[in-house]
C-alpha cells in the first residue's frame, strides 16, 4: 500500500516510539516541516507544527508535529512515495518534566528550544497563539500561565482598536493552487469525462428524525456525542445498495484504449466505503467509512465522529482517503436544495442531501366516522435528494429504483431495522 507525497509524509500517530535516555530522547515517524529543505539536517520544529503535506489519490491533507525538537534524520525527498506506516523523520527532543507548572525558553547553540508543561501548553493551543511571542515573568524568564491570559487579554485589546481593513483585494494577484485544489482540479477534470446521469426527488424526512431522537436517547456502549442524521443516511443508503450493486462498481479501463467497450471491465465491489463529502478548514476532503454494510447505525456514528475530529485538525489519514466505493455529499447543512454532484471518477454514483425544510404537502387520510377518504395539507420535513451516476453503465431507471428503495428505507425505519443483520 503506497501513497504519493508531495512533501514527506508519515502515518505517524501509529508510529510513536521513544528511546528513553537521561538527557535526550528521540521520537520516531514525526513527518517534515514544510519549510525544512531536503538537506537541512538540524532544524528545529515546534509541537503543531505544519510540517507535511500528504497527498493521496483523492486529496491532500496537512499534518502537523507532535513535537518540539531537532531533525535528525530525512528518510524521503520531495516527491517520493513513501510506504504508508514507514517512517520519514527522526525528532530529536528535549526530554520534558510534565511535573512543571510553566514554559520556558532555552537558548542553547543559537537556537530556541520551548519547552511547555501540559497546562501551560493547553491553554497557548486553545488559543492558537506563538508562545515564542509571550514575554515570561516567571523565574528565568519562565511564561506562567497568567503571562498567557495576560497576552490573550491584550491580544483582544488590540483586535477591537484595530482600524476595519476590508477583505476585498485592492489588486490583482496570482497564486498558486493550494494542494487540495490541486487533487480537486485533477480528479474533477477526468470525472467529467464521465457523462452524468442525474435525478433528484425528495422525501419525507418526519420518521427519520423520530428515528434519531429515539436511538439518540439510548444507552449505548459507544463513545458517540451524539447521533446526527449522517449515520442513518449512510447505512440505510447501503441497505439499498444491496440490491443496486452496479451503484458500487466500478470501471476497469486501460491507458491508451480508446474508449474501446472490448475491453472494459466492471469491478463489482463486496465492501461499500462510502465516501462522505466533508468541509475542513482546508477545504472539501472525501474520507470514506469502510465496510459500511457489516456496521451498525451507532458503529458508523462513532467512524464519522473519528473522521470529522480529525478533519477539524486537518490529520485525515491517507487510509481514510483511499478505496471509496460511492459517496454522499450532506450539503443541506450549509444550504441549497437541488445540485448537480459530479461523481468520483473511481466511483459510478455520488448521491448529495439539501437542505431539510419544513413544508406544507397532501396527505390522504380517512375519516374516522364516515371512513370517507380526503385529501389535507399538513406541514412535513421534507429533504430534497439528488444523484448524478455514471450514464455509461447505468441508466435512469436503475436510479429511480434505487432512489424508490432508500426513499422507502428512511420513510419507513421499522423496515430498515427490519432489514439489519
Ligand atoms: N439540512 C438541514 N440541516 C441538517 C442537514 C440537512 N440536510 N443535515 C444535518 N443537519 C443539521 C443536523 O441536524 C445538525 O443540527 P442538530 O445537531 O441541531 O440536529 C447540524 O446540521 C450539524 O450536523 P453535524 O452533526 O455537524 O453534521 P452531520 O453528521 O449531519 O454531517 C458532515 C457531517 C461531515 C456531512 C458535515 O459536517 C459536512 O461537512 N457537510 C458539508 C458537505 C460538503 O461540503 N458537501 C459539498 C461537497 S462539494
Amino acid at each position: 500500500m503506497t501513497t504519493q507525497i508531495k512533501r514527506f509524509f508519515d502515518d505517524y500517530s501509529r508510529h510513536f516510539r521513544m528511546n528513553g535516555g537521561s538527557i535526550k530522547s528521540i521520537k520516531y515517524g514525526v513527518s517534515l516541516k514544510r519549510n525544512i529543505r531536503n538537506d537541512r539536517k538540524g532544524d528545529h520544529v515546534s509541537e503543531f507544527d505544519k510540517i507535511c503535506e500528504v497527498q493521496s489519490d483523492k486529496a491532500s491533507v496537512e499534518i502537523t508535529s507532535r513535537y518540539t525538537g531537532i531533525v535528525k534524520e530525512l528518510f524521503y525527498k520531495i516527491g517520493d512515495m513513501a510506504k504508508v506506516g514507514s517512517k520519514i523523520v527522526d525528532i530529536e527532543t528535549e526530554n520534558i518534566n510534565e511535573t512543571i507548572d510553566s514554559t520556558v525558553g532555552n537558548v542553547s547553540d543559537g537556537k530556541l528550544y520551548m519547552l511547555a508543561a501540559p497546562a501551560v501548553r493547553r491553554i497557548v493551543r486553545e488559543h492558537n497563539i506563538d508562545i515564542k511571542s509571550i514575554k515570561g515573568t516567571g523565574k528565568d524568564g519562565r511564561v506562567t500561565k497568567e503571562d498567557v491570559l495576560n497576552h490573550v487579554a491584550d491580544l483582544k485589546i488590540a483586535d477591537i482598536q484595530k482600524p476595519y481593513v476590508s477583505q476585498y483585494p485592492v489588486e490583482d494577484k496570482i497564486v498558486p493552487l493550494t494542494n487540495i485544489q490541486k487533487s480537486m482540479f485533477k480528479i474533477m477534470t477526468k470525472s467529467l469525462q464521465i457523462p452524468h446521469f442525474g435525478y433528484s426527488d425528495e422525501y419525507s424526512f418526519d420518521n427519520v428524525i423520530s428515528f434519531r431522537d429515539m436511538i439518540g436517547q439510548s444507552n449505548n456502549q459507544f463513545s458517540i456525542k451524539k447521533i446526527s442524521y449522517m449515520p442513518i443516511l449512510i447505512k440505510s443508503f447501503s441497505v439499498a445498495l444491496q440490491q443496486f450493486p452496479i451503484l458500487n462498481a466500478s470501471i476497469i479501463e486501460k491507458e491508451n484504449d480508446d474508449g474501446d467497450s472490448n475491453v472494459i471491465k466492471i469491478r463489482y465491489r463486496s465492501a461499500h466505503n462510502v465516501g462522505i463529502a466533508m468541509d475542513t478548514p482546508g477545504g472539501l476532503l472525501v474520507p470514506n467509512i469502510k465496510n459500511v454494510q457489516t456496521k451498525s447505525i451507532f458503529e458508523i456514528s462513532e467512524d464519522l465522529q473519528r473522521l470529522q475530529e480529525a478533519g477539524k485538525k486537518n490529520l485525515i489519514s491517507p487510509t481514510d482517503l483511499k478505496d471509496g466505493t460511492i459517496t454522499l455529499s450532506n450539503i443541506g447543512i450549509i444550504g441549497g436544495i437541488f445540485l448537480s454532484p459530479v461523481v468520483v471518477c473511481s466511483e459510478l454514483c455520488i448521491a448529495a442531501i439539501g437542505k431539510i425544510q419544513r413544508l406544507p404537502r397532501f396527505e390522504i387520510i380517512k375519516d374516522k366516522i364516515t371512513g370517507e377518504i380526503k385529501e389535507q395539507v399538513v406541514a412535513k420535513n421534507i429533504v430534497p435528494i439528488s444523484f448524478s451516476a455514471d450514464h455509461r453503465v447505468i441508466d435512469g431507471v436503475t436510479i429511480a429504483k434505487f432512489s424508490q428503495r432508500w426513499k422507502n428505507l428512511l420513510e419507513n425505519p421499522a423496515l430498515l431495522s427490519a432489514e439489519l443483520r
